[in-house]
């Protein structure tokens, strides 16, 4: 008989702000701006009151090209994000709204971006 775990925060969310050397051929989340997205998002879950929202940093999370990436939990999800405006979709729809966002979400099997995700 499986028992229901109850989980502590009822939203955590892991930003990789991994930083690699300049010329990594893996590349970094940190080059491509996770540490001030991720700063953001802290920023703005506060602002939003989300109750039991819990955004922490991460080390690299393995999935480096796909940067920069997140893990929420639980569930699990991934998402990749570029932008503000991703961590409010992200934020909105996601943690308050119990969507996914199909637009930026990261299969278990993706190895590439979309090639309009990918860094200018
Ligand atoms: S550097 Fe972010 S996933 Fe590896």
């Amino acid at each position: 008989m499986n028992e229901e775990i109850k989980t502590y925060f009822d939203c955590h969310v892991f930003c990789c702000v991994n930083e690699r050397q300049p010329g990594h051929p893996r590349s970094c989340c940190s080059a491509k701006g996770s540490e001030a997205l991720r700063d953001y998002m802290k920023k703005r879950g506060k602002a939003l009151h989300i109750k039991g929202l819990r955004v922490n940093q991460a080390g690299c999370l393995d999935r480096c090209e796909l940067g920069p990436t997140m893990v929420i939990y639980p569930g699990g999800t991934w998402y990749h994000y570029n932008s503000e405006d991703d961590i409010d979709e992200i934020l909105q729809r996601h943690v308050i709204d119990g969507e996914t966002v199909q637009r930026l979400l990261l299969q278990p099997d993706q190895t590439t971006l979309p090639i309009d995700q990918q860094d200018p």
